[in-house]
């Protein structure tokens, strides 16, 4: 079965081997690699290039930035706030770009995925989600059929939010949860009370939200195999969710100065960091959940797993779903849309997102228009991140090239993880093995052309 993994071989030297920075290839160029080049006018050249498929649904991605206090771990864009108002500026910003972004997609409006995120979206109060929600659907209406999700911090999400927000029609929640150990809450600085989160639960599915995430962090400080153990098996226990994306902590203090609060001899490293990863992936296995990418799990049933096995996996900038490949556009500050071939990312700092709009204009920042390379290179990616194979026929009827000799550097390079059992290439193509399962993103980076060639080079998370 393709989502099972062996844990047989797996060694703190072949861990060693392969724990180094790398993209999670939620894009393809991923970030770093998006330029200034991408300013507006180009742009709007790919909005309207869009707007001419105008049967196709979008998908839409809105961050709100804000958050009351900052969790010492957070890798997110956030901006700090404890005291509300900024969020209402805010707003009129976001409908001032829903306006130029209708405007720019002519009558490709309808939306078959809708997602907050943060930030905590429930920094708004009810009222100003429906607010939100209205700004969005009078400009761009939800099909019947959409997944419409938000990310929400206990904490900080009253009952009458989640009233508010299923009434409007989402049917999605994603909690943060991180570790429900108490100790691991105290060193983090981020106190979530398991009964919180329960009743937070407990009320979403009584009042119809279909799809319950939940995420948690593993390599937080004072986590051990034995404890983080625990912590899934309670968040299986007592919160069963649908699906758990379960990440690995990215310490990146030259990113994230607050990060350096966090002390670093709390937190386990290399060997002892990848072993409380697979504690977790046997505890979820274990209970039925299946393995989804390289971070998530999901109830045999859900869709994510229903789609891992039917080969229909997709990722994203929102990371691992089920929707097929479409157009997604960001909304906000520090959002990244995907559309017509390129990447889209929008002003990072608030004051000059709010400007430009309020000037009148689309607040991208960044991006990168893909080359037809890109496009090849891309679609390997995802694949393999996806479906944990690849097909050398598919890549040459979709391509139409042999990827034998176009990708002869990276099955050269391929020969190595295969010969420590990481992946089998044969004639026909490459499948990741179950040992593989932990080393995915080692096993897309020898077909990722960018990869050490920027002086200096983009500082990535490590790969385990
Ligand atoms: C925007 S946050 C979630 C929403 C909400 N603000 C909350 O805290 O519950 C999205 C998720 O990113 C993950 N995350 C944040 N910082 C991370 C880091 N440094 N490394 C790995 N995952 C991280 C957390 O699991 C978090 O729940």
């Amino acid at each position: 079965m393709t989502s099972d993994f062996d844990t047989t071989g797996l060694t703190p030297e072949l861990l060693t081997k392969y724990d180094r920075p790398g993209p999670r290839y939620t894009s393809y160029p991923t970030a770093p690699h998006f330029t200034e080049d991408f300013n507006e006018s180009v742009y709007r050249g790919r909005l309207a290039k869009a707007a001419k498929r105008s049967d196709e649904a979008l998908s839409l991605y809105v961050h709100i930035p804000f958050c009351i206090e900052h969790c010492t771990y957070c890798g997110c864009n956030v901006v700090i706030s404890p005291k509300k108002g900024p969020e209402e500026n805010y707003l009129d910003a976001l409908e001032k770009e829903l306006d130029l972004l209708a405007e720019s997609l002519g009558n490709r409006r309808h939306l078959n995925q809708l997602h907050w995120g943060g930030g905590t979206p429930t920094y708004l109060s009810p009222d100003q989600c429906e607010r939100l929600f209205h700004s969005i659907t009078q400009r761009f209406p939800l099909l019947d059929t959409a997944e419409v999700a938000l990310e929400i911090d206990p904490c900080v999400t009253s009952m009458e939010h989640l009233k508010t927000l299923r009434g409007l029609g989402f049917n999605r929640l994603s909690m943060g949860v991180q570790d429900t150990n108490p100790e691991v809450q105290a060193a983090v600085q981020r106190i979530q009370p398991l009964e919180l989160t329960r009743s937070h639960i407990e009320e979403a599915r009584r009042i119809g939200f279909s799809s319950i995430n939940i995420d948690l962090i593993y390599g937080l400080p004072k986590q051990t195999e034995e404890s983080f153990r625990h912590t899934v098996s309670t968040v299986l226990k007592d919160l069963a969710p649908d699906r758990v994306a379960c990440f690995s902590y990215a310490h990146v203090p030259w990113i994230k100065p607050h990060q350096k609060k966090l002390d670093q001899d709390q937190m386990a490293q290399g060997w002892e960091k990848f072993r409380i990863f697979v504690g977790a992936a046997e505890e979820f296995v274990g209970s039925g959940y299946r393995f989804i990418g390289f971070d998530h799990f999901a109830r045999p049933e859900d869709e994510l797993a229903i789609a891992l096995d039917e080969g229909r996996l997709h990722r994203s900038f929102m990371g691992y779903t089920t929707m097929p490949a479409s157009d997604q556009i960001g909304l906000g500050v520090t959002s990244i849309g995907e559309l017509s071939g390129s990447y889209a990312a929008n002003e990072r700092n608030l004051a000059r997102y709010q400007r430009a709009v309020n000037d009148g204009h689309l607040p991208v920042e960044r991006g990168v228009v893909r080359t037809p390379e890109d496009e090849l290179r891309g679609s390997v990616i995802r694949k393999i991140i996806c479906t944990l194979k690849l097909d050398f026929a598919w890549v040459e009827s979709a391509f139409g090239i042999d990827p034998r000799v176009h990708f002869h550097d990276a099955i050269t390079e391929l020969e190595e993880l295969s010969n420590d059992g990481l992946v089998e290439v044969g004639d026909n193509g490459l499948r990741v093995t179950g040992r593989g399962r932990f080393f995915l993103r080692n096993i897309c980076m020898p077909f990722d052309a960018y990869l050490g060639k920027s002086e200096g080079g983009p500082k990535y998370s490590r790969t385990v």
